[in-house]
């Protein structure tokens, strides 16, 4: 196992080395020491209509449960019978209105996971377990050690201290509050089901991915050229393209140099903003109607203030990647060192015309499903990254690309240029925290 102070040696300000990624050692200790101790988003409220309802979830090397009590209330167990273990639910999503049912030998739960019925009970009696020293664990299911809901979006976290849902997310909130403001009901519904992609790579590779302004210009360049090609035939002929066609061309059309113009937020325990957007307020016929029934619903000065907001791009180390004006995140679930499972949702804005819908849909579809290029063409760098970090050819990582030229105010770190590496040294300075116990 490594020792804390091969950690500490392993992750410089802007440098880190390999074995981050690819000892098997590191990666047990990153599921014990960071994943097992942070909030982690486990769903959506609206995934969970009614009493009974279920999904499960992992956190870190944990199965668990989110599932909607009696009383109303969302809660996450371990999906672990208590009596000799089993798995409680062996489905990925399902409703049990009368609690659960374990199928090993039928003891019975509340959906909040207390003990509801023991087949021939009379087995216990004069038993420990029947006189009272039992204790909760050894007739419920275990509950998590603390759950919190953000506008909808729930957490649950392992550990029994540390800082609130709130706390901890800090300025990151905006990723849920920018999601939700965009409905004119000021809520969002999931839409079930989601893509689920298992990379043959390291989680950390996808993370830092998601604020790397340097790579879609040159990674998706192919797809984007294609899509412009299109695009401006489209044009020609009938005067207007498809938006969805420029999710995919802003790839060729927005150059290397335009990354720069961005700008990215780190903050404390490795969050990021990523600000700028390709297409932020189209005068499409269907945008100009979604801002009527905005406009209806709050007038036109927080109208203003809500589509103002210019985010691209929240993390919320180290397990979600959330993207508002497109309705849409990615939880990232570590299953090892080199295989990593993403599950890629997307939402509804309630109250919203139908077309809003069927944008933030094409964007799913055309961007971030396993099926579009886009996601093949970060899939294979990820996979080459990680081949390359296994081999032998180096053993340091650079994160230079303005190192030290940020501009720091407190504990918000700007970057200078949008391009900066300063979202992947706030995620190790994060990760560096975690796993040296801080
Ligand atoms: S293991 Fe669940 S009832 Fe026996
Ligand atoms: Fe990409």
């Amino acid at each position: 196992m490594a020792a804390t102070t091969d950690l500490a040696k392993l992750v410089q300000p802007d440098r880190v080395h390999r074995r981050a990624y690819t000892d098997p050692a590191i990666f047990e200790l990153e599921m014990e020491r960071i994943f097992h101790k942070v909030w982690t988003y486990v769903g959506h409220e609206s995934q969970v209509k009614n009493p009974g309802d279920y999904w499960t979830v992992l956190i870190g090397r944990q199965p668990m449960i989110m599932v909607r009590h009696s009383d109303g209330s969302v809660r996450v167990l371990h999906n672990r019978c208590p009596h000799r273990g089993a798995m409680l639910c062996g489905d990925r999503h399902g409703s049990a209105p009368d609690g659960f049912t374990c199928s090993y030998h039928s003891w019975q739960f509340h959906p909040d996971g207390s003990l509801k019925a023991i087949p021939l009970e009379r087995g216990y009696s004069g038993t420990r377990f029947e006189s009272g020293a039992a204790d909760a664990a050894m007739r419920n299911v275990k509950p998590a050690a603390r759950v919190a809901s953000y506008r909808g979006f729930v957490f649950a976290s392992l550990a029994a201290d540390g800082p609130s849902l709130e706390e901890w997310l800090g300025p990151a909130r905006i990723a849920f509050d920018d999601i939700c403001d965009r409905a004119p009901g000021g809520e969002v519904e999931i839409v079930p089901n989601c893509f689920r992609v298992i990379q043959q790579s390291n989680w950390k590779i996808f993370l830092e991915n998601q604020l790397d302004a340097l790579h879609p210009a040159v990674t998706h360049e192919s797809t984007g050229k294609a899509a412009h090609e299109v695009e401006l035939e489209l044009e020609e002929r009938h005067q207007r393209a498809p938006l969805s066609y420029h999710f995919l061309s802003a790839f060729s059309t927005t150059p290397i140099p335009k990354w720069d113009d961005f700008q990215t937020l780190n903050y404390p325990h490795g969050h990021s903003i990523l600000t700028g957007y390709m297409g932020l307020r189209p005068r499409d016929p269907d945008t100009l109607a979604y801002e009527e029934t905005l406009r209806q619903a709050y007038g036109d000065k927080r109208m203003e203030e809500i589509l103002g907001v210019n985010i691209h791009h929240v993390l919320c180390y180290p397990g979600l990647s959330v993207q508002p004006p497109l309705q849409q995140l990615r939880a990232v679930r570590p299953l090892s060192v080199d295989q990593t499972l993403t599950e890629i949702w997307h939402f509804r804005l309630k109250g919203a015309p139908e077309a809003i819908y069927r944008r933030a849909l094409g964007y799913y579809n055309l961007v971030n499903s396993p099926s579009t290029l886009v996601n093949a063409d970060d899939l294979w760098n990820f996979w080459k990254c990680h081949q390359g970090l296994a081999s032998d050819g180096g053993d340091w990582v650079s994160f230079h690309r303005n190192a030290g030229q940020d501009h720091v105010q407190g504990d918000l770190v700007t970057s200078v240029i949008g391009t900066s590496e300063a979202p992947m040294r706030n995620q190790f300075s994060a990760w560096g925290a975690y796993m040296g116990g801080a």
